[in-house]
Order: C-alpha cells, then sequence, then structure tokens
C-alpha cells in the first residue's frame, strides 16, 4: 500500500528511479534498492530501484542525442517547454509540496513554497529565453564587426541535496533548458521519491506539448555511478549542492578533466543585531532563520552577533518564542506544525554531537538541545551560548536547529566576527542606522555571496544570483546572469573590408 500523498500523484510504493527518455522509465531491478524514510515516523515510504551501468550509458547516450536537436530549437521555443512544465507544477502544487513534506520533513507550508520556488524560477526562465544577452564591440580595424554570443553548453550534471530535494534541480534544470542544454540529474538517496514525481510532472507536460526528452534521473545505489558521473567527459558542468566534504572532491574531479563545476556548499550564517535594530523584524525573522527547515537550509541561521547593549533583551525574547515553537514541532505535512523532524537518524546524531561538543567548550545551552522522545527524527530546536566565535564547533556547519549567540560592542568587531568563519554564503544586519547597514554591504562589511539588511538570512527570493564565496563554492545559481555558468560564450569577428589588416597595428606583408 502506498502513502496517500504518493497516490495523489501517480506514484506506487514500488518505483524505478530511472528515466531513460522516450516516455520509458527502466525496468531494471538488480541494481540495488533505495529505501527512502519518513522520517516522522521511521518507516519506509518506498521502494525505488537504483540504476545499472547500463541504464546510465543510455541515458548519456540519449542525452547527447537531446542535445544536437534541442542546441538549435530557438531559446524562446525552449521557453515555451519550460512555461508548460511551471504550469504543470502549478496544477500539482498541493500533492508535490506535501510529498517534500512528508519525504524530505520539512513543514507543509515550506514544501508548498519549495515547489513555488519551481514554478518562480520556471516563469523567470520563460522570459530569460528572449534575454540570453551577448555584447557587441568596437572592433580596432576599419570595416570589422565584433560581437559575442552564448551558445548551449552541452548535457548538464546536476547532483542535488536531501535538503531542498526538487527546487535545486529546477534553479539548474530550467535555466539549463532555455540556454539549450539536456539536464541529467542524479537526486540525494534520502528524496528519490520528490525527484521521479518532479520528472512525470514535467515530463508529462513536456511530451504532451509535443517537446523532446530535456530530463533524464538516475539513482545510484551506492557511489560508483555517481563518481563516474563527476568524472565523465561528456558532461561539459557539474552542478552539486551538498556538504563542503564532498564539493571539494566534486570540484577537484571535475577540474582534473577540465570541466567546469558549480559548487554550491556549505553557509555558516550570521545575523548582527546592532544597538538600533527593530526587534519586531529581527525576532522572527531570526527563529524562522534558525528553526525553519529544522535548520536544515544551507542558509539557515547559524549565529547571531548582538551588540551588548541588546543581548539580554534579545536572548530572553528568543528563548520564549523557542518555547512558542516547541508546541509546534510534530508532523510536517500537518499545516499546523512549524517544524518537523530532521531528516535522517544521522541528522539527529550530529545535532546531540554537536551539543555535546558546544557543552564540552564551556557553551551554556540556552533552551532545547535534546533529541524529542517519540518516534521519528524529531529535535528541540537549541540555543547556545558562552562561546567566541572562534570555538570549533561554532567554525562548523551542523545541519540542525542550533544557534550560537554572541555579543560584539562596536560594528566593525561584529563584521569581522561574521567574516570569521571558513564558508561565505549568506549573512544579514538588523539596523535602523542607515550608515551601520551601508557598511555592511560595503566591500569591507560582509563577505557572503547574500547580504541582506532588516531580513534573515534564509529564503531567498529566484530573482537574485544564489550562491557563497570561500568554501561554499564559489556557485551562483538561479536568478540575475547565472544563466552565463550554463552557456559557453563564443567571440566573433567579421571582416567586411576588402583588407586584412591585423590587430596590434602588426604588418605582415607577403
Ligand atoms: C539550500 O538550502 O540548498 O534561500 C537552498 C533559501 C532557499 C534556498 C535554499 N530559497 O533558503
Amino acid at each position: 500500500m502506498s502513502h496517500p500523498v504518493l497516490t495523489a500523484l501517480g506514484l506506487s510504493a514500488t518505483e524505478s528511479g530511472t528515466y531513460l527518455g522516450n516516455g520509458e522509465w527502466s525496468k531494471t531491478c538488480d541494481a540495488g534498492v533505495l529505501e527512502p524514510v519518513n522520517p516522522t515516523t521511521g518507516e519506509v515510504l518506498g521502494h525505488v530501484h537504483a540504476s545499472s551501468q547500463a541504464d546510465y550509458e543510455l541515458i548519456i547516450a540519449r542525452a547527447q542525442a537531446a542535445f544536437k536537436i534541442w542546441r538549435t530549437t530557438p531559446a524562446p521555443r525552449r521557453g515555451e517547454a519550460i512555461r508548460l512544465c511551471a504550469d504543470a507544477l502549478r496544477t500539482h502544487k498541493d500533492a508535490l509540496g506535501s510529498l517534500v513534506a512528508l519525504e524530505m520533513g520539512k513543514s507543509k507550508p515550506e514544501g508548498d513554497g519549495e515547489v513555488q520556488e519551481m514554478i518562480d524560477i520556471g516563469e523567470f526562465a520563460v522570459g530569460l529565453s528572449r534575454q540570453l544577452y551577448g555584447l557587441t564591440m568596437h572592433s580596432e580595424r576599419p570595416g570589422h564587426r565584433m560581437y559575442e554570443q552564448w551558445h548551449p553548453l552541452g548535457i548538464v550534471g546536476v547532483i542535488s541535496a536531501f535538503n531542498f530535494p526538487v527546487a535545486v534541480w529546477a534553479w539548474n534544470s530550467f535555466i539549463a533548458a532555455i540556454c539549450g542544454d539536456i539536464t541529467v540529474w542524479k537526486p540525494s538517496p534520502k528524496t528519490p521519491l520528490s525527484a521521479i514525481a518532479s520528472m512525470k510532472i514535467c515530463n508529462e507536460a513536456l511530451r504532451a506539448g509535443g517537446f523532446p526528452d530535456i530530463f533524464f534521473l538516475f539513482n545510484d545505489a551506492g557511489s560508483e555511478l555517481a563518481q563516474q558521473f563527476v568524472d565523465d567527459r561528456r558532461i561539459p558542468l557539474i552542478s552539486f549542492t551538498g556538504s563542503t566534504k564532498v564539493g571539494r572532491m566534486v570540484g577537484e574531479n571535475v577540474a582534473r578533466r577540465m570541466g567546469r563545476s558549480l559548487l554550491e556548499l556549505g553557509g555558516n550564517n550570521a545575523i548582527i543585531v546592532d544597538e538600533t535594530a527593530d526587534l519586531k523584524l529581527a525576532i522572527p525573522a531570526i527563529v524562522f532563520g534558525a528553526v525553519g527547515t529544522a535548520g536544515q537550509r544551507c542558509t539557515t541561521t547559524r549565529r547571531l552577533i548582538v551588540h551588548a547593549s541588546m543581548y539580554d533583551e534579545v536572548l530572553a525574547k528568543l528563548i520564549t518564542a523557542y518555547k512558542q515553537v516547541e508546541g509546534k514541532i510534530g508532523d510536517p505535512t500537518d499545516p499546523a506544525n512549524l517544524m518537523g523532524p530532521l531528516n535522517s537518524r544521522d541528522g539527529v546524531n550530529a545535532y546531540l554531537d554537536a551539543i555535546a561538543k558546544a557543552k564540552a567548550a564551556g557553551g551554556k545551552v540556552e533552551t532545547g538541545g535534546t533529541a524529542i522522545d517519540r518516534p521519528g527524527n524529531f529535535v528541540l530546536p537549541a540555543i547556545v551560548t558562552g562561546l567566541t566565535n572562534e570555538a570549533e564547533i561554532v567554525q562548523h556547519e551542523t545541519f540542525a536547529p542550533i544557534l550560537y549567540v554572541m555579543q560584539y560592542k562596536d560594528l566593525d568587531e561584529a563584521i569581522e566576527m561574521q567574516n570569521a568563519v571558513p564558508q561565505g554564503l549568506s549573512s544579514s544586519i538588523f539596523t535602523t542606522n542607515l550608515k551601520h547597514a551601508e557598511a555592511f554591504l560595503s566591500a569591507a562589511g560582509s563577505d557572503c555571496g547574500i547580504a541582506n539588511v532588516n531580513i534573515g538570512t534564509s529564503g531567498a527570493e529566484i530573482g537574485g544570483a544564489f550562491g557563497g564565496e570561500k568554501e561554499t563554492g564559489g556557485g551562483r545559481e538561479s536568478g540575475s546572469d547565472a544563466w552565463r555558468a550554463y552557456m559557453r560564450r563564443q567571440t566573433n569577428t567579421i571582416n567586411y573590408s576588402d583588407a586584412l589588416p591585423l590587430a596590434q597595428g602588426i604588418k605582415f606583408d607577403l
């Protein structure tokens, strides 16, 4: 019997994890089975047959053939294909949002929000399909014209993480599609059902619209196929979202074959609350940033840097708010709950381990800090004080709801603390002082890829480029001109004169 949320999307309790194109799902059943677990109950949600070596080879061959057609399909026509995907996702938003909540463990509104991100990036991509602009240049030679154009790259490999099991694929694959690329997706082994459902929704919409296959899917029972994927010279771009540890290996391996990688790795995001901050805004932003998605966003607020004069008040208000959240922890598919479980037992162990390390380093757990005694992977969100920014555990990204609260005396010190971690994804300041806001956003301010004023660190809109510096990996996805990563730039010089002048005034008379 499959779960009603699966049935609503036409999924059964046993699914193929391999989309081969041509409307075919692989029949392979001897390459291992993935068993995604409902993090709320610990029960197995379904069985997903992993892909074989032969499946992988067939996918890559078909993706190569598909690219030959797709690369010369006019970009606005490619946009039309993505419009159909976005429309289909709108139709299935409620059901897919519920599946994301069920399988990943995020709250139902956040699951729906994730599907909304897919719809938003789809619509962004439709508009972008008419705006893949290159520059024109003035040639130094008479009778010459210079310009640049952006061509499709080829097959884009997407390796996504469990925490955003569907939106990150859409960020990549929808933009890649309008750029003329074909996407091959390897989702997280913890959330294959959300991936299969997304593929079914989009591929059915594409087929109904008469479009060729532009999205393929495989699931790996171990890490052999994934490793091969990263090393595969037929894939010019690998877009990887996950830990810094694995991302470093991906980046090194792709670089060795001179491929491109787009890395979205760990964050260790801080909010600064200055002495002028409006706490009506700051407190809910901090709580959502630290507790939302049970602390499993790469943009989760992990450090709070509070002006000494505000410290006691902010801490007291946060503890009160955390107690309110504690009453709303439970089944994430129930829209009344604000926080669901961690996605896995490993997540719970990492949380408990970090709390133990924080205590051993002299930290004080102000609230939370324990697992909840019930089935599933539930923990209480924790606030830890008494540690310095340099403490090893504060420097480390633990993918769980733990907030380290620290204090500062002047803004320079706060900005220095905010920057003094290996990661560089997202950052915020709460202030009503214009000088503080601008100093935080200046070249001498936050060193992160995302820097906000009076909003939190998480929940970025798709319209901006998303990604971060340092150990976050440097990649940019989603909006702005992030599309350029999915295309190759070509500079063209055309001579329409009767002479052949050389650049730099060089004479070469025969
Ligand atoms: C991630 O955690 O990998 O900004 C992505 C946010 C979301 C995306 C997070 N829009 O929190």
